[in-house]
């Protein structure tokens, strides 16, 4: 087995999935106004610092996804992020893309930017200890979207993400992210998803990209967020593995859902739901960022000197995610936290 092979195995390993903590400095921004904290250096510092050394980590975390300002961090006793991040059992990625702009010929849609200059910033980020990457994709539901011009577009420059990538030695995360805002139903999510998956395999079998070296981190199929039609879990697992075994090639290891504005228990019951009646090959996890940081944050905000509560709340956010990978997650034991 080659080593990104070997890489890719080891971030999605049976019990554990991803922490995504690649917000930008504008995500962040938003993220941390929400609840009242000023977005400085120092503050997105120290929120991410409470959350990589907590013990959730050990058990459930297998890599975390991070953005530039990070990864060339130190915390506050002088250890490197990644480092903290490796003495904790997890693998250190990074977000690679440039953020989503709009797409020249249909601006009301986005392509993704960032492949000027990749080779020499992957090479940058593998010594600073990344050994995975991610880029994100996003498309939007409505009657004339995507496009035809979107879908193309974005798994054209996802292959060579993903081909740039493997040329540096590190495993790509190919996100391809169908966003749940609209009014659309389930069954509109699952054709959309299906064509932008199929596209994007297209486009990385073209670029020779190794699939075996890849994660896929896919959205689950949702009904709009805007929707009349309420699914149910059983319906939503039903239809992701449906989607995914139609679309995704068998070589791919693992796939790591995104979190897309789920709550935080929607997207552990979901994915628990999903692991249950998985009867594909694939190692089914997460990579959640709002899904896993939501109330660690809330609380953080509370009562920043408070390290042992936000940890304690990620900690169980973690470990309901992680037994979610094995189907062992309960409503009960979701309740745990405050007995
Ligand atoms: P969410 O889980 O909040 O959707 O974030 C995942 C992510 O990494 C988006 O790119």
């Amino acid at each position: 087995m080659s080593d990104i092979e070997n890489i890719a195995k080891q971030i999605v390993p049976k019990g554990k999935g991803i922490l995504a903590a690649d917000e930008s400095t504008g995500t962040m921004t938003k993220r941390l106004s929400s609840v009242n904290v000023e977005s400085t250096l120092e503050n997105r510092l120290k929120f991410r610092e409470t959350l990589f050394s907590a013990d959730g980590m050990k058990n459930y975390i297998g890599g975390v996804i991070l953005y530039d300002e990070t990864i060339k961090q130190k915390t506050s006793y002088g250890k490197t992020i990644p480092d903290l991040i490796k003495s904790l059992g997890a693998i250190p990625g990074i977000k690679v893309d440039t953020g989503a702009k709009k797409l020249a010929g249909s601006p009301d849609e986005k392509i993704t930017e960032g492949l000027d200059g990749l080779r020499e910033r992957l090479a940058e980020y593998y010594k600073l200890g990344a050994r995975f990457t991610k880029w994100r994709a996003v498309y939007n539901i409505s009657d004339k979207y995507p496009s035809e011009l979107a879908i193309k577009s974005n798994a054209h420059a996802l292959g060579r993400y993903a081909a740039l990538v493997q040329e540096a030695k590190m495993v790509p995360i190919v996100e391809p992210e169908v966003l749940m805002d609209g009014e659309h139903n389930i069954n509109k999510c699952y054709e959309v998803t299906i064509k932008v998956l199929k596209e994007c395999y297209k486009e990385l079998t073209l670029h020779n990209v190794n699939l075996k070296g890849t994660i896929l981190k896919p959205n689950m199929i949702l009904p709009g967020n805007k929707s009349k039609d309420k699914s149910n879990t059983s319906e939503i697992a039903k239809m992701t593995l449906k989607c995914l075994k139609e679309s995704v090639p068998n070589e791919v290891p693992g796939i790591t859902f995104l979190s897309g504005g789920q709550t935080e228990i929607e997207a552990t019951q979901n994915l628990n739901e999903i692991n249950k009646i998985n009867n594909t090959n694939f190692t089914m996890s997460f990579s959640y960022g709002r899904a896993l940081q939501q109330s660690a944050l809330k609380n953080w905000a509370k009562d920043i000197k408070d390290t042992n509560k936000t940890q304690k709340i990620f900690n169980h956010r973690s470990k309901m995610n992680g037994l979610s990978t094995s189907a062992k997650w309960s409503m009960d034991l979701e309740k745990q936290l405050t007995t």
